[in-house]
């Protein structure tokens, strides 16, 4: 039985391979210099924005947890930021991210994690847990609506063919 645990740093080579994985497959219509762009500014951007540290985010009420194989070898890793809804104001977690290694997938692992993250909400006495998914993203879809999640709100974009070329 896999088991989950704490991020610690040495984590980090692991959990950063399977996050870009995870970003760059959300990133499927973007060109192969914005691909190649994400792939250089993550990192940055991880130590940055999220204040990351030895134990990983280290911004407000954020946690990491890492799913280990039965050798011990890293299998995934759920991340989880407890935020107020900008409308009501009422506490709710966030599943900031969730993946398993490709190896790893379709074991029932995925499900394993995503009921840690619900554990986790009772155990802190918030009623919401909320994500983002990429549309695309069916077999994350499937798992979240089979767990009982439901679209609350869409974001929606448009890609436009001409525009004014400038300089970024
Ligand atoms: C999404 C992800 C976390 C699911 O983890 P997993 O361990 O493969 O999923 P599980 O084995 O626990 O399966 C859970 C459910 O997912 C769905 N699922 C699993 N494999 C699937 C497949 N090949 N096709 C479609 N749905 C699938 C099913 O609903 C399944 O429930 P069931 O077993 O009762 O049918 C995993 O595929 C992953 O890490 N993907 C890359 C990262 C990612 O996209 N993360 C989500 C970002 S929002």
């Amino acid at each position: 039985m896999p088991r989950i645990r704490p991020y610690r740093d040495e984590d980090w080579a692991s959990f950063l391979a399977l996050d870009l994985e995870t970003g760059r497959a959300s990133l499927r219509s973007s060109t192969p210099a914005e691909q190649e762009r994400f792939q250089e500014t993550w990192p940055r951007t991880l130590k940055e924005k999220f204040g990351w540290n030895e134990a990983g985010p280290s911004t407000d009420k954020a946690s990491l947890l890492v799913l280990e194989d039965d050798d011990g070898w890293y299998a995934g890793h759920l991340w989880l930021s407890e935020q107020v809804d900008l409308f009501s104001g009422a506490p709710k977690l966030f599943v900031t991210t969730l993946a398993v290694t490709s190896q790893n997938r379709g074991r029932g692992w995925g499900r394993l994690l995503m009921e840690r993250a619900l554990e986790e909400a009772r155990r802190r006495g918030i009623r919401a847990v909320a994500l983002g998914v990429d549309a695309r993203n069916e077999r994350a879809r499937k798992l979240y609506s089979d767990m009982g999640f439901d679209v609350t709100r869409m974001s929606m974009e448009i890609q436009l063919r001409q525009v004014v070329q400038t300089e970024h």
